[in-house]
């Protein structure tokens, strides 16, 4: 069979394995794993010293061998958003996976349910919110011939203030967790609160308010399950901008960040929770000068390199640069300050991605950094295994 594009592109990346940061092609996805490194102590200590567990959202790198790397830290296993991806990582070795998201559709059910049959050495989870959504679960289970009591664990999803996905606290939930319960292959796991969109906000009171609520909305649904003689074995959630709160909160028992471990612009804008673990910038896109005239120079990483959505790349270095959107292939860099300087044709830019998680969706590998951005080698290529795995 003869090589693809991709296939060569990849051995090329395979090939820079060794050599000196500045031989990287441009644009690419490099990470500090150094300072990644950092990041992964320093949440794992975190979740150590709380007495929680740690089960990091891998929809953030969508790559096997990190997740495998975050579970020789202490984590738990990990979570993902997609079937498509939970199948993807038990493909690279992941053995604990759980898929935090409603899953409806009949045919990704049945891939799952063909997963579970065929691959017990892994625990899967997965979330539900609807009675529609439990009955679909069981009857894929079915099909696929998975009789094992409590085969798949099954976290019901409440809405902890984002208004999106989850039933509502209370009642509603405690119905969703005994009808879980009257099917023998699913074990009811617990309650999935999760609410995503006061990890941005900026203000550390207006994030404390958020989870306050949410908590609330965990403590009430618990009452309900207690109503019902239902037990609450764990509840699950949180992200990278808030897991100080529901740590404090005593409300939840496990945690979900992802972006710690890479931290992007947009979640270094927010005010940082006092005594919250600080993390680091470790994912970058290597630019370089492509174009330049007397008030601008311009890079060769446009928002086909990187998401966004969360706002537009930060430039790491050199210093003292604004990054202006140039369009899908170009970015566009001016001095912050009137007459400062701008780096000249074929020299390097080191950008910030606004949102890490979109960034890493659009790569087929990220190169992992040893020694420094400046003067380091390059360790090792980390496959995006899960890439475009949308299903
Ligand atoms: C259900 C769930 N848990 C955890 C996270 C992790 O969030 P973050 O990457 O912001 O830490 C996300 C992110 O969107 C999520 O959807």
């Amino acid at each position: 069979m003869s090589e693809s594009a991709r296939d060569l592109r990849l051995q090329r990346a395979q090939a820079l394995v060794g050599g000196s940061v500045a031989d990287i092609d441009t644009p690419a996805l490099v990470i500090d794993l150094d300072a990644m490194e950092r990041n992964l102590q320093r949440m794992a200590a975190f979740a150590a010293e709380r007495g929680l567990r740690l089960r990091p959202h891998a929809k953030m790198h969508k790559c096997a061998e990190l997740a495998r790397l975050q579970m020789a830290h202490g984590a738990v296993g990990v979570c993902v958003q997609k079937i498509d991806e939970a199948l993807a990582l038990a493909a690279g070795g992941v053995n604990d996976l759980y898929i935090s998201n409603q899953v409806i559709d009949r045919a990704k059910l049945q891939r799952l349910a063909q997963a579970v049959a065929t691959r017990p050495a892994v625990r899967w989870a997965i979330a539900v919110d609807s009675t529609e959504g439990i009955e679909r679960l069981a009857a894929a289970l079915a099909v696929a011939g998975v009789q094992t009591p409590g085969a798949l664990d099954v976290f019901v999803e409440i809405d902890a203030g984002q208004n999106r996905c989850g039933v509502a606290p209370g009642d509603a939930a405690a119905a969703l967790a005994a009808q879980v319960q009257s099917h023998a292959v699913l074990r009811f796991a617990g309650l999935q609160a999760y609410h995503g969109k006061a990890q941005h906000l900026r203000d550390p009171a207006e994030r404390s308010a958020a989870i306050a609520h949410a908590a609330q909305a965990v403590q009430t649904t618990r009452e309900a399950l207690a109503r019902q003689g239902i037990a609450v074995p764990l509840v699950t959630g949180a992200g990278s901008g808030s897991f100080l709160l529901e740590a404090d909160s005593r409300q939840w028992g496990e945690i979900q960040p992802g972006s710690y471990l890479f931290m992007d612009a947009d979640y270094a804008a927010n005010q940082p929770l006092p005594g919250a673990p600080v993390f680091e910038h470790a994912l970058f896109i290597r630019s370089q000068v492509m174009s330049r005239s007397a008030d601008r120079a311009v890079v060769d990483a446009g928002h086909k390199s990187h998401a966004i959505d969360s706002g537009l790349p930060r430039v790491a270095h050199p210093a003292g640069l604004d990054f202006a959107n140039g369009g899908d292939e170009h970015g566009i860099l001016r001095p912050v300050q009137p007459g400062g300087a701008l780096p000249g044709l074929g020299e390097t830019v080191w950008l910030i991605p606004g949102h890490c998680d979109p960034t890493v969706n659009l790569h087929d590998v990220m190169l992992g950094v040893r020694g420094g951005l400046h003067r380091g080698h390059v360790e090792r290529v980390l496959a995006v295994d899960a890439r475009g795995a949308l299903g």
